[in-house]
This record gives C-alpha cells, sequence and structure tokens, in this order.
C-alpha cells in the first residue's frame, strides 16, 4: 500500500468567528479537536503522513509549506453560499486533490431548496415546497397543514426546534420571520413527513466518476469495500460504491420538547438518547427502494467518496422521502450516523475513514 502525505483540513468549533447575538447552535456544524485528532489518527494508522490545519482564508500559504500528496476536507466553512465549498475551491486551483464532492456539489447541496430541485429533476422524491426570502410570500396553496420550516442552508439541525412544525399560518408566518432574522437565509417551507426517520451512509464512487484505468480494466473495489458485509438485499449499485444498512434515527426514547425531531440540541447534546437500530427494522423492498434512491441521489447531485441521504417515510403511504443530502457528514468516531452505519456493516472508523482516503485516491488515479 502506498502512502501519502494527507493534509487534514478542519474548522475547529474553539476557532470559530463568533458574532454578537448570534443563535446558540450558530456554530453546531464544526468539529471538535477530539474529531479532527481521531481523524488524524485513522489516518496514521492507514500508514499516511498526517499534516493538521485549519481551513482559513491563509489555508493557501500554510499549504505552501508542505509537499502534500492530497487533503482530507472537513471544512464546512463559516459564511457565504459557498462556505462547505471554499476550502476544495482553494484546493482545486492550487491543484491539490482532496476527498469528498467538489466545489459545485458542496454549493448546491448546502442550498436545500436548490438540492431538491435537482432531486425532482431526477424523479427522486422529496417533499413539496416552497423558499421564502423576504417572509411575506403568498403560501403556495398546494402545500397543505401541517409545514415544516427550517433554515436552506444549514446542518446538524441547527435552527430545528418543535416550532418548525407549523399548523396553520399564523405559526407558519411567526417561524418564517424568525427563521429569516434569526439565520440570515431564506427559509425552507416544506410538507411535514410525520413517518418514520432513516439515514443512508455511502462509501465509494460511481464507476464514470472514477479515472480510467491505464489497461482498460474496471475499476477495483478500494480495501473497505472489500472488508464490507455481504450484502443482505438484491442491488443494482456498481461494486465501487457501497451503500451501507439503512440506519433508523428513532427518536421515541427523546424529550416530548424534541417534538419527535432530529433537533440540534438532540444531534450535539442528547446524541446518546435516541436509539439507531442500523440494519433498520424493515421490509428487505424498503431497504432496497432507499439503497437505490440513495444512490440516485448520490449520481444526482454528483457526489463523491462518500455521502449521507436523510430520509422519512410517509405515513398513508409508506413510501420513503429524501429530506436532504450531505455530501460533507459528520465524521465523529461512535457518533455520526455515516460512522455507525459503517459499523455495522463491518466497516471500523479507521477503515472508513481510510476507505474516503482510498476512494479519492482511486478517483484521482493516484492508486
Ligand atoms: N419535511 C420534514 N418533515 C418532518 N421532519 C423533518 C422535515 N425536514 C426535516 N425534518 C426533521 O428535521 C431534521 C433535520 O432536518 P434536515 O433537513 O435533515 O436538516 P439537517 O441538515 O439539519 O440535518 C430531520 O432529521 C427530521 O427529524
Ligand atoms: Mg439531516
Amino acid at each position: 500500500m502506498k502512502k501519502f502525505t494527507v493534509a487534514l483540513l478542519y474548522n475547529l468549533k474553539q476557532n470559530a468567528p463568533h458574532r454578537e447575538g448570534e443563535p446558540w447552535d450558530a456554530w453546531n456544524e464544526l468539529d471538535s479537536e477530539k474529531t479532527a485528532a481521531n481523524i488524524e489518527r485513522a489516518l496514521r494508522a492507514g500508514g499516511h503522513e498526517v499534516i493538521g490545519m485549519e481551513g482559513d482564508v491563509h489555508l493557501a500559504q500554510k499549504l505552501a509549506h508542505y509537499k502534500i500528496d492530497i487533503a482530507f476536507n472537513t471544512c464546512e466553512g463559516h459564511f457565504g453560499l459557498s462556505r462547505e465549498a471554499q476550502t476544495p475551491a482553494i484546493l482545486d486551483a492550487l491543484r491539490i486533490p482532496y476527498t469528498g464532492s467538489g466545489v459545485m456539489t458542496l454549493c448546491v447541496a448546502l442550498d436545500k431548496p436548490m438540492a431538491k430541485r435537482v432531486m425532482l429533476q431526477h424523479n427522486l422524491p422529496t417533499p413539496l415546497f416552497q423558499t421564502f426570502v423576504t417572509g411575506d410570500e403568498r403560501l403556495n396553496p398546494k402545500l397543505k397543514f401541517p409545514l415544516f420550516v427550517k433554515p436552506s442552508r444549514e446542518g446538524s439541525g441547527i435552527g430545528i426546534t418543535a416550532k418548525s412544525v407549523c399548523r396553520n399560518a399564523r405559526e407558519l408566518r411567526a417561524q418564517v420571520a424568525w427563521c429569516i432574522e434569526t439565520y440570515h437565509q431564506p427559509a425552507l417551507v416544506e410538507e411535514y413527513i410525520e413517518g418514520r426517520e432513516f439515514t443512508l451512509g455511502m462509501l465509494g464512487n460511481l464507476p464514470w466518476m472514477i479515472q480510467p484505468r491505464a489497461d482498460g480494466k474496471p475499476p477495483e473495489p478500494i480495501a473497505a469495500l472489500k472488508n464490507a458485509k455481504p450484502k443482505q438485499i438484491k442491488t443494482q449499485t456498481p461494486e465501487t460504491l457501497r451503500v451501507f444498512p439503512p440506519l433508523e434515527v428513532d427518536l421515541s426514547p427523546c424529550p416530548p420538547e424534541q417534538a419527535g425531531l432530529y433537533t440540534s440540541v438532540i444531534k450535539g447534546e442528547l446524541y446518546n438518547v435516541p436509539n439507531y437500530p442500523c440494519p433498520a427494522p424493515i421490509s428487505k423492498r424498503l431497504w432496497a427502494q432507499m439503497e437505490k434512491l440513495a444512490a440516485g441521489a448520490f449520481a444526482a447531485l454528483e457526489c463523491t467518496d462518500f455521502a449521507r441521504v436523510d430520509f422519512r417515510l410517509r405515513q398513508d403511504t409508506g413510501a420513503p422521502t429524501i429530506l436532504e443530502i450531505n455530501p460533507l457528514a459528520g465524521l465523529q468516531e461512535g457518533i455520526s450516523d455515516i460512522v455507525m452505519a459503517g459499523e455495522a456493516d463491518g466497516i471500523s472508523f479507521a477503515a472508513l475513514i481510510n476507505g474516503i482516503l482510498d476512494a479519492a485516491l482511486q478517483r484521482y488515479g493516484m492508486i
């Protein structure tokens, strides 16, 4: 196995540019020192040399001091519509390969309404929605209460509380106004989906995203994919992309004030409270259906190396619907959904981290 010099790039919570009056959960997406240390340890266990640094506006100057083969990107950024794409854009300009999705995917996926438009174009089911920029827009009469309100461009449950579920026009107007004013971005209003919640993690790439081999042979599955448990369902997902078994987010043990939602309070503080059965206790048919949709969303958004897709089931039809796609899914050891799902599929945290690196190395034709 070849050894590489890897720049581990992160935006740590402790370096967040705090502003007066910011909401309490403003920086919940950023990583702890512990997460960075765990990823670094995993990469070293893979035999690589690791140089960690904050992915800030000085990144280009800092990287110039080293001979980097590839970057392991976990940067969420701080400001602007491009925040998750800023570090990848710098790396593109410096011609440094990096793990995970590229600039376009990260920009589109950060903006939930835009990602939903792309998914709808690919016939992927996602709740009917409307974007509110000023808050005074006329509600699309096709949207029936109860409706759900969330910030357009956040993650980690930021801006999601019991009040996100609105049962009438008065509640909706108040929540939309709060969302726009507090998070300084448009509010996404969509159908409230009351049913069970699942998330599917993915590792690898679709074959056409991988540089063709010099010998013309199809790409070999990377080590982490060879070690995965045999599939329990029949699917058409290519060998080069592993879709982990569905992980259910069973929120029933959570305090009632969290209203059965995967809020920032649960994701940040009460993450031990929900049950996360994986593989979820569901039919093989539903499993196969969600796997197909998850891989479809991965392809539609042109994700690379890893991603996670969140689902809820419609209570009336039982049909899965996609809430969102996360190309920059959290990687907290033992805690993040994709990490738990990987473990359930026989892929340890270290194997997942090195699998993401290998997927990128293979995609760039470096292994
Ligand atoms: N349309 C919806 N109907 C019901 N619950 C929703 C809806 N959208 C989001 N949620 C709840 O809010 C949580 C976070 O929403 P999500 O869109 O996944 O954003 P985040 O990027 O913060 O994870 C979901 O996991 C789910 O519990
Ligand atoms: Mg989510």
